[in-house]
């Protein structure tokens, strides 16, 4: 049988092109591996934590789930499901709820992160802590051990996410006996940094951010305000510069080799930056037209997030009895 791996996605709107390039696209790959079986999620439950209000929780989701579509994440390889779709989770999160200890939920790094907060505020430690918050590494668990996953692919800030599901999953297979599949976090190695607008590590905290699907005319902008030094047309220009640090991102290999040699015969900024535009518009233009296809027709979306999670259901709700009959209920 194959193995399962499983990862969630946050709800938080449309991403731009570092995100993509360290994130959603090596995501994709690897659950195109045709040894796993994939499901990937909108962890809209999660998200109740952070987005406090019903409207963004919406447009958020709709927006991340039409991104995933659109950078190719095939449906029918890999299934894409709405956590929220899945109640089956919640029952899971309440029955692991009596296996995890509290010492183990305090030393969570984000809920230190807000205890940190809070005491910075000169405030009561857990006067910015809700339960969801202190909860959220259970409710993570009840994710992967719902789906007997194996594998959970994930950036190296959720390690220790993952890390608590796999004690949790153990103390109660030492308690109860074997019901859970003790999952392994598989994280995401020298992910290259991409070059923001001016060259830093591209983040929305700096401001230097392409976002994925801006219209060519932004694309063309963004792109023409990037810095250059004044060494003339003629001058050989040097590849260590932020035009071809992006320019690698979207090339293949044999049109980075052709666009240095360009570069070492000189190129006028001008037309460097052209090249730029024109290499990246040729990539994230389908991209984006499948973009605004989805977003425009999301009825054919919801369809997707529903077929998913009934897909998902199936599994769940089996562990969930057997996680039920377990404990004695
Ligand atoms: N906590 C993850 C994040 O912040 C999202 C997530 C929720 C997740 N449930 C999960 C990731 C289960 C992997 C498996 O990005």
């Amino acid at each position: 049988m194959k193995k399962i791996a499983i990862t969630g996605i946050k709800p938080t709107g449309v991403p731009h092109i570092g995100n993509y390039f360290g994130a959603i696209k090596p995501a994709i790959e690897l659950a195109n591996d045709p040894e796993l079986d994939s499901y990937y999620f909108i962890a809209d439950y999660h998200a109740l934590n952070f987005i406090k209000n019903n409207e963004d929780l919406n447009r958020y989701t709709r927006e991340i789930a039409c991104t995933w579509l659109a950078c190719g994440l095939d449906p029918n390889k890999i299934v894409l499901y709405k956590q929220s779709l899945v109640p089956e989770v919640t029952e899971l999160n309440w029955l692991l709820c009596n296996v995890t200890s509290k010492g183990l939920m305090n030393r969570a790094h984000a809920y230190k992160a807000m205890v940190d907060k809070s005491l910075a505020n000169g405030d009561d430690p857990d006067a910015l802590v809700n339960m969801g918050l202190f909860n959220y590494p259970i409710l993570m668990a009840a994710d992967i051990l719902s789906m007997n996953a194996k594998f959970v692919p994930v950036g190296e800030d959720q390690r220790q996410h993952v890390e608590m599901a796999r004690d949790i999953a153990k103390v109660f297979n030492k308690r109860y006996g074997y019901t859970f599949v003790v999952p392994e976090a598989l994280i995401q190695e020298d992910v290259a940094t991409i070059p923001g607008l001016d060259g830093r590590k591209m983040s929305k905290s700096y401001g230097n951010q392409i976002p994925l699907f801006c219209s060519r005319e932004e694309l063309k902008k963004l792109i023409a305000g990037i810095k250059t030094d004044s060494s003339l047309p003629t001058e050989p220009k040097s590849t260590d510069c932020t035009l071809f640090n992006l320019y690698k991102l979207f090339a293949s290999k044999e049109q980075c080799e052709q666009m240095a040699k360009i570069y070492a015969n000189g190129i006028s900024w001008a037309d460097a930056k052209n090249a730029l535009f024109e290499m990246m518009d040729s990539v994230l233009s389908p991209m984006r037209d499948k973009y605004n296809y989805y977003i425009t027709h999301y009825d054919e979306v919801e369809k997707i997030l529903t077929e998913g999670s009934k897909k998902t259901q199936i599994i769940a709700r089996e562990t969930v009895a057997r996680a039920r009959k377990a404990m004695g209920l």
